[in-house]
């Protein structure tokens, strides 16, 4: 073993403090496939790379902090969950957790749809070339003007959120002359287990309208009298980064009993039901997530049944993945900074980015790994915080994990997982610039979000 650099952490066997962390890994160098992509590898060399591509060299064209997007496994994910629900089911991706014009038309090539929720996504979609029949419009608080951009281009449904909405999208509608296609989205009471800014099907929350107490009910009655309306389905999103089949199923079974309610009142059989995304990923090794097919395979007979027990027609089913197809697919790249020894604690290790570049720790608590990937090491390892260069004690990106102890200023880490909600909710905090996206295949990276530079801070600050 080589000597500690910093021999002030713990050590194997040594009592550990507080954390979120388990056991130090038998092998730090091994790179968990799990919360890696998969063309991720380390050569012999001790280099990582990505699309055939060396971490050192990424940084050297494209700088750091960046975030490094395998588009081969993107790709792959998108075919996994095409595939697994099939030509009778539609698989919209969530646009929330990352997009881009590339990605929009990667998922135009894969032959999937896409689920916007604001007039930026909207833009971004059409502007990529995403046909507007396969976009779905949400959000609790559309308004006017973005709901005639997308009654206009004709995206092929709008999700209803609320009794306002009911009325609003009817009337634009009417005004353009059109019928636009809207499902309902609708609280199924189940409460998923996630943190609860990301839990949305418990009653008391500001999404959907309420099965229990028949507020869903009651927005149907009005959505089927208006002409501006077509109501094509029902509308469930249970939450986010859920590991369990259970909570869509018995969110699924709800919903399907609210479709056999409407035929009872209406005579109506609505053709279709929307379950939402939410399936979680793995952030570390200790994370287990369910594969696309589990979950379709546990929806299609959980719907057929409960179909068959009602004697309704099997609707078509749709889901909105987001977290599941890009978040496994990238890696933030950040350099180390300072390294900063606190005895019988930990070891705080500085990267030049932060809470800028991913808050999930900081909101959401949220455990992510970390590898030393610009070479290999046989040291010790050692136990770090690793953290941004924010104004803010806050500011970190890993709270617990494990590193060598030659760790030295200047080398590369990289934190897997990151393809998700981390540069979709990247903020200029402290002046920062947001890093760019760069997509990397067979051998080249190819910016596909540029990283910000001072001049685009004050171009927005025109005082
Ligand atoms: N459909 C709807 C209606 C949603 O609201 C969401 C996420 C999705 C689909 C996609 O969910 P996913 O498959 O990505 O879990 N910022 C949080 C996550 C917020 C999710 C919001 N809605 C995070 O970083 O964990």
């Amino acid at each position: 073993m080589s000597r500690s650099a910093h021999p002030a952490g713990p050590r194997h066997g040594d009592v550990l403090p507080e954390g979120h962390y388990s056991a130090p890994p038998a092998d730090l160098n091994a790179l968990d496939p799990k919360v890696w992509s998969r063309t991720v590898t380390r050569t012999a060399d001790g280099k990582v790379t990505v699309g055939g591509v060396a971490v050192t060299r990424l940084a050297e064209e494209f700088g750091t902090p960046a975030y490094f997007l395998d588009e081969q496994d993107f790709r792959a994910r998108c075919q996994a969950w095409r595939d697994a629900f099939g030509p009778d089911a539609d698989v919209f991706y969530a646009g929330k957790a990352f997009l881009s014009r590339a990605v929009v038309r990667w998922l135009h090539e894969e032959g999937l749809n896409l689920d916007v929720c604001s007039g930026g996504e909207l833009t971004t979609a059409l502007d990529a070339g995403m046909p507007a029949e396969r976009i779905a419009f949400h959000g609790n608080n559309k308004n006017a003007e973005e709901i005639e951009r997308a009654v206009a281009a004709g995206v092929g449904r709008v999700v209803l959120d609320s009794f306002q909405e009911i009325v609003r999208v009817a009337h634009i509608a009417d005004r353009l002359g059109k019928r636009q296609r809207v499902q309902i989205r609708v609280t199924v009471g189940v409460e998923a287990h996630t943190h609860e800014f990301i839990a949305t099907a418990h009653e008391d929350q500001k999404f959907g309208l309420a099965l229990a107490g028949g507020q869903a009910a009651e927005a149907v009655r009005r959505a089927l009298k208006l002409d501006g309306l077509e109501l094509i389905g029902i509308h469930s999103h249970i939450g986010s980064q859920i590991f369990d089949t259970a909570g869509f199923e018995v969110a699924a079974r709800r919903v399907v009993s609210l479709l056999a309610e409407i035929r009872d009142e209406h005579g109506v059989e609505l053709p279709e039901i929307d379950l939402g995304g939410g399936l979680g990923i793995a952030y570390t090794s200790d994370d287990d997530p369910r594969e696309p097919h589990e979950i379709a395979t546990a929806l299609r007979a959980i719907v057929t049944r409960e179909c068959a027990a009602a004697n309704l027609r099997t609707p078509r089913i749709s889901v909105e993945p987001g977290r599941a197809i890009v978040g496994p697919t990238a890696f933030t790249l950040y350099e180390v900074g300072t390294i900063k020894p606190l005895d019988g604690l930990r070891t705080y290790v500085s990267v030049d980015g932060g809470m800028s570049d991913n808050i999930r720790t900081a909101l959401y608590d949220a455990e992510y790994s970390v590898a030393l990937v610009s070479r290999s090491s046989d040291a010790e390892p050692m136990l770090v915080r690793v953290v941004g260069k924010h104004c803010e004690s806050g500011d970190i990106v890993v709270r617990d994990a494990f590193l060598p102890a030659d760790l030295a200023p200047g080398d590369l880490i990289a934190v897997p997982a990151t393809g998700a909600y981390c540069r979709s909710m990247a903020s200029n905090y402290n002046h920062a610039l947001r890093p760019p996206v760069v997509a990397v295949n067979e051998g080249a990276g190819r910016v596909i979000v540029r990283r910000e530079t001072e001049e685009d801070l004050l171009r927005l600050d025109v005082g």
